[in-house]
C-alpha cells in the first residue's frame, strides 16, 4: 500500500528554503501554519499565580559570597566579606500586569518583605593576609519587583528578554548581633552591606526569572512539538516570525510544516489572519488544513492507517442490523470460520478539506476478509469515500463524529473463486457495511489514538474549560478557557528547579 507518491512533501533538502522569523508579520502569515492566542483573561489566570513564581525565584536563588575593602577612617583600611547570604520569611504581596501593545508585557510585584541573613567578615589591613572578626547580620526588607518582560524569536523560539528587571527597596533595616564594636562598625559596614546586599539580591532574583522564563518558553515549545510528532514523523512549530502583543492578547505564530524522512512539507500561501480569531475566550489555536494533510500524508506512508479486527470482535460486529441482505459467504464465514479476519487500511493518501460543516475527509480504504484460510481472502474490496468529521471535546475526552457523505465501491471480488462481484445487491451490502461498520469502528479508534496522545502530554498542567472546535473555511479554531489548579503548578516548579 505505501509507496505512493508523496504529494504533500517536498524535498526540502533539494531546495534549502528553511525560513527563520521574519521581520514582517503579514509576510510571516502566509508561512503559517497554526497560531496560539492567549488572551487578555488568560493573562489575567495566569497573573494570579505569578507571586508563587516569584517566590520560587527568590527561594531557589543562591547568593554569591562578596568581599572587598574599604576605609574606616581612624581605623585605616577595613577589608571585609559577606557571605552564607540567606532568605527567610518571604511574602508577596500582590503582582500586576499590563499588556503594552507592540511592546511587551508590563509586571510589578509589590511589598516582597524578607529577611536576609548572613555573615560579615572583617579585618584591617589585607583581607589575604588578616581575617579578624566574624559577625552575623539581620536585614529586614521590603521590596517592589518591577520586570518588562519582551517577546522575541530566538533560534525560531518565543524568547523572553527579561533584561528590564529592577528591584526597589522601601524598607532596608540592619541588625548586627553579637557585635562587640557596634557603633563604629555600624557606621562603617552599613553602607557597604546596603550597597552589597541590593546589589546581590538584585542581580540573583532577576537571573533566576530571566532562567525561569526561559525553562517556561521551552517547556511549553517542546511539549507542543512532542505532542504532534510520534515515531518518524515530527511536526517544526517552529515561529515565523515575532510574538505580536496587542492590549488584548498575545499571539505567536508557528510553522506547523511536518518532517518525515528527510522531506519537509510547505506552507507558503496560508489564509491565516488576525481577524479570523475571537478575543473573548482565554486561549485559541488556528490550524489550517495545510497543517494536517501533511501530517495525515505521512501517516499514511508510514503505514499507520491499518486496522486488523478479528474473532469475537468482527463477528459482533457483523451482528449490526444492516437493512441489505448478507451474501451467503458473509454469513459462513462469520459462523464457520474459527478466527475470521479483516484487514483495512488507507490505498492512497487521505485528503482534508476543512468547510463549516466540517473537515472532510476523502480516502481511498481497501479491505480483505480472511476467513481461515491465511493465504488467500474470501473478499477483497476497494472503496472511496467522504466522510465529514466533527471534533468536539468534552469530560477530559476527545470526541470525534464520522458522518459518511459519498461511499463508492470502485472495485470488489473474491479472489479464491477468482471473480469479481458485480450483483447490486451485494455492492450494496458492503457499501453499506463500510458506512455502518468500518467508519464508525475507525472514528472510535482514531478517538482512542488521539486521546492518548493528549495523555501522554501534560496537557493536565492546566484544567481546559468548556472548549470548542469550530469549523471553517481550510482551517479549524479550537478555543477554551482554563484554571491553573495551585498544586500543579508547583509540582511543575519543584521538578523543573529540581
Ligand atoms: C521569621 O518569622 C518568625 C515569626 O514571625 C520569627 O519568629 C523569626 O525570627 C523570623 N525569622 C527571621 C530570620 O527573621
Ligand atoms: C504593602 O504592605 C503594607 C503592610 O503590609 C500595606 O500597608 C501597604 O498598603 C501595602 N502596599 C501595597 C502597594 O500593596
Ligand atoms: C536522508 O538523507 C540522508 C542524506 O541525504 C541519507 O543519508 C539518508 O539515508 C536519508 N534517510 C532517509 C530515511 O531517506
Ligand atoms: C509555494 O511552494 C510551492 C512548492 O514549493 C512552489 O511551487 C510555489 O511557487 C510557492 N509559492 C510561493 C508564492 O512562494
Ligand atoms: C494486520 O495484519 C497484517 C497481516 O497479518 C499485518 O502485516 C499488519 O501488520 C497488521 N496490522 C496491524 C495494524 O496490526
Ligand atoms: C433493523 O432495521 C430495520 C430497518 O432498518 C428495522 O425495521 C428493524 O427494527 C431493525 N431491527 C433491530 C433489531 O434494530
Ligand atoms: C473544499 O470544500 C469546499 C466546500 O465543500 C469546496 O468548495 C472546495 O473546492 C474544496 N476544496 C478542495 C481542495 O477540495
Ligand atoms: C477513487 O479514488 C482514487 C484515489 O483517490 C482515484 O484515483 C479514483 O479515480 C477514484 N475512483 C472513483 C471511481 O471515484
Amino acid at each position: 500500500m505505501p509507496g505512493d507518491i508523496f504529494p504533500w512533501l517536498l524535498l526540502l533538502s533539494l531546495f534549502g528554503t528553511t525560513h527563520g522569523c521574519l521581520q514582517d508579520t503579514a509576510t510571516a502569515y502566509k508561512f503559517t501554519g497554526t497560531v496560539c492566542r492567549l488572551t487578555h483573561p488568560a493573562a489575567v489566570v495566569l497573573n494570579e499565580k505569578t507571586t508563587k513564581v516569584i517566590e520560587a525565584a527568590f527561594q531557589h536563588a543562591r547568593y554569591p559570597t562578596m568581599q572587598g575593602e574599604r576605609s574606616a577612617g581612624f581605623f585605616g583600611k577595613v577589608s571585609y566579606g559577606l557571605e552564607n547570604l540567606e532568605i527567610f520569611n518571604l511574602s508577596i504581596g500582590r503582582s500586576e500586569f499590563e499588556l503594552r501593545p507592540g511592546e511587551g508585557i508590563g509586571l510589578e510585584i509589590n511589598n516582597v518583605s524578607a529577611v536576609f541573613s548572613g555573615t560579615l567578615q572583617y579585618g584591617y589591613g589585607n583581607w589575604l593576609v588578616n581575617v579578624g572578626q566574624k559577625l552575623d547580620f539581620e536585614v529586614e526588607t521590603q521590596i517592589d519587583l518591577g520586570i518588562n518582560p519582551k517577546l522575541y524569536c530566538g533560534n525560531s523560539k518565543v524568547a523572553a528578554d527579561t533584561s528590564d528587571c529592577y528591584l526597589t527597596f522601601h524598607k532596608f533595616r540592619l541588625y548586627l548581633q553579637g557585635d562587640k564594636e557596634p557603633n563604629w562598625l555600624k557606621k562603617a559596614f552599613t553602607d557597604f552591606i546596603t550597597f552589597t546586599v541590593k546589589l546581590v539580591v538584585k542581580g540573583q532574583i532577576c537571573k533566576e526569572i530571566n532562567k525561569m522564563a526561559d525553562i517556561l518558553a521551552d517547556f511549553v515549545q517542546d511539549t507542543a512539538a512532542d505532542f504532534v510528532s510520534d515515531g518518524g514523523i515530527s511536526v517544526d512549530i517552529g515561529i515565523t516570525t515575532a510574538p505580536v502583543i496587542t492590549a488584548n492578547y498575545i499571539e505567536s505564530y508557528h510553522k506547523g510544516v511536518t518532517n518525515y524522512l528527510n522531506q519537509t512539507s510547505v506552507i507558503n500561501n496560508s489564509v491565516f489572519h488576525p481577524n479570523l480569531l475571537t478575543e473573548n475566550r482565554m486561549l485559541y489555536f488556528w490550524v489550517s488544513d495545510e497543517f494536517f494533510n501533511p501530517l495525515v500524508a505521512a501517516a499514511h506512508q508510514d503505514g499507520r492507517f491499518q486496522l486488523n479486527i478479528s474473532s469475537e470482535e468482527l463477528q459482533m460486529l457483523f451482528k449490526t442490523n444492516l437493512s441489505s441482505i448478507k451474501p451467503e459467504y458473509i454469513e459462513k464465514c462469520m459462523l464457520e470460520s474459527a478466527s475470521p479476519e479483516l484487514r483495512m487500511w488507507s490505498s492512497s493518501v487521505p485528503a482534508l478539506n476543512t468547510s463549516t460543516v466540517g473537515t472532510s475527509v476523502r480516502a481511498q480504504a481497501t479491505g480483505e476478509l480472511y476467513c481461515g484460510n491465511q493465504d488467500k481472502p474470501t473478499l477483497f474490496f476497494q472503496t472511496n469515500i467522504t466522510v465529514d468529521v466533527t471534533a468536539s471535546y468534552a469530560d477530559k475526552k476527545l470526541f470525534l463524529q464520522g458522518k459518511p457523505r459519498e461511499i463508492f465501491v470502485v472495485r470488489a471480488e473474491l479472489p479464491q473463486q477468482n471473480q469479481p462481484i458485480y450483483e447490486k445487491a451485494q455492492i450494496e451490502f458492503i457499501r453499506e457495511a463500510v458506512e455502518k461498520i468500518g467508519i464508525p469502528k475507525v472514528t472510535s479508534v482514531l478517538e482512542v489514538e488521539v486521546t492518548r496522545l493528549l495523555d501522554k502530554q501534560g496537557t493536565n498542567l492546566f484544567d481546559i474549560i468548556n472548549p470548542e472546535v469550530l469549523h471553517q473555511e481550510g482551517y479549524v479554531v479550537i478555543q477554551m478557557d482554563f484554571g491553573f489548579p495551585h498544586h500543579l503548578l508547583v509540582d511543575f516548579l519543584k521538578r523543573t528547579l529540581q
